[in-house]
């Protein structure tokens, strides 16, 4: 991975840290709240590239530099800089849509956000994209598009829909109101909130854990979950015979086989108290 890191830490507007097997994706924009600027796009649509194929990175994490997940899309620099300017919005939007949705949703790696402080509109969506989410209690979210006279557009009211109940995604919409980490694990955005001073310490622990399972069958887990949560029922049953077939072909580790012969054969393990002995790590 020595190619990720090609600036200077302080001019580089996406840190990558890797450690353990943790790739440490950090928003780099400290002085501007970690907005999202063309930069950060076109920097963040590289680091998903190259991390996704490094054996290096067995769980990426995505946060922010300072005080800052994200405050969103950069007003300046992603929007009055490419207002009236059709050619330039469609080359950064979509590759906007890129990083944000269409790659980290069905990242190869597993993926989680840690929200460590302000995390506001359009940082929503890599948010609800990444597979799992842990904020701090002290981290504040909006929906703050309304306040400023717009839609949360992007893809952003989509994604909020996959996760939020209607009646608190609407209140969420249409007050802009701000909300704390708490209040983000109640309504589903997050999967937990811990105290800022215990947030890495939290998602080091649950990287761990993912870390410890077979990698190529929870690839597979991740983006047929994702996949078979959009179909009908009969597809979706068609769609996940095909990826469990698919997912112990592809298996190096042979893990069904490995399980099923620790538990029926063997006796030494139980799968609903905890995973098979891998033997190829
Ligand atoms: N776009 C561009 N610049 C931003 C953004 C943003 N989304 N958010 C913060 N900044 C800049 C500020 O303009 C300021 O720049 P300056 O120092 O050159 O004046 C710098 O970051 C620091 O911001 P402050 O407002 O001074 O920081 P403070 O800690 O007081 O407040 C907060 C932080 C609450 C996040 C505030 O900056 C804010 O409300 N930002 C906008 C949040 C928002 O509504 N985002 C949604 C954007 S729309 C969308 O994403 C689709």
């Amino acid at each position: 991975m020595s190619d990720v890191n090609t600036a200077s830490p302080s001019e580089d507007p996406v840190l990558v840290d890797l450690q353990d097997g943790i790739a440490w994706v950090t928003l780099n924009r400290p002085s501007k709240r970690n907005a999202i600027s063309p930069p950060v796009v076109y920097r963040m649509c590289e680091v998903l590239n190259q991390l996704e194929t490094d054996p290096a990175c067995k769980v990426l994490v995505l946060t922010g530099a300072g005080e800052a997940f994200s405050a969103g899309m950069d007003l300046r620099d992603y929007f009055r800089a490419t207002d009236g300017d059709r050619d330039a919005q469609l080359k950064l939007f979509r590759a906007n849509a890129q990083w944000q949705w269409r790659q980290l949703r069905f990242y190869a790696k597993p993926t989680i956000a840690m929200v460590n402080g302000w995390c506001f509109g359009g940082a929503f969506t890599p948010l609800v994209s990444c597979d799992l989410a842990i904020a701090a209690e002290e981290a504040t979210f909006g929906l703050s598009e309304i306040n400023w006279g717009i839609i949360p557009a992007g893809i952003v009211s989509r994604a909020v829909a996959q996760l939020v109940r209607e009646r608190d995604a609407m209140y969420l919409v249409m007050t802009g109101e701000p909300f704390d980490g708490k209040r983000a694990a109640e309504i589903g955005l997050v999967n937990e909130a811990v105290p800022r001073a215990r947030l890495r310490e939290r998602v080091v622990q649950l990287a761990k854990v993912l870390m410890d399972k077979n990698p190529t069958v929870l690839r597979t887990a991740k983006q047929a979950y994702r996949q078979a949560a959009e179909m009908p029922w009969e597809q979706a049953g068609d769609y996940l015979m095909a990826k469990a077939d698919q997912s112990t072909f592809a298996d190096p580790e042979r893990g069904r086989a490995q399980g099923m012969k620790q538990f029926l054969d063997e006796k030494t393990y139980r799968p609903g108290l905890g995973a098979y002995r891998r033997e190829e790590r």
